[in-house]
């Protein structure tokens, strides 16, 4: 199937230095904005599924409030072991609204 942008939130609810977990057609992605840019990645935890949301953002960095994990906002790597990833998703802003690229399971 196409891949599809899905409304995920208005960008005015997605504070500075902030994250905010969404649910675009199910999908559990986390919206995170930092040092002005906006990153969206999924919001399970290559640990133990954990969600990240309520984890600590610290510039570039994510620390999943399970068992302290972290990761590279950027690239959604594990920083103890890169090979291990969250997966990033495509986004775009419009109107002041931000729109995640889902891709539907055939
Ligand atoms: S679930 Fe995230 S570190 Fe364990």
């Amino acid at each position: 199937m196409k891949p599809e942008w899905v409304y995920a939130i208005d960008e005015s609810k997605l504070p500075d230095e902030g994250m905010v977990a969404v649910y675009p057609k199910g999908l559990q992605v986390l919206l995170i904005k930092s040092l002005g840019h906006i990153y969206a990645l999924s919001d399970k935890c290559a640990h133990m599924a954990c969600s990240l949301a309520s984890g600590v953002l610290e510039d570039h960095t994510l620390k999943c409030p399970c068992h302290d994990w972290k990761y590279d906002i950027r690239t959604g790597e594990f920083l103890d072991a890169t090979e291990i990833k969250l997966q990033l998703y495509d986004f775009k802003v419009s109107d002041g609204k931000i729109f995640v690229k889902v891709q539907e399971e055939k």
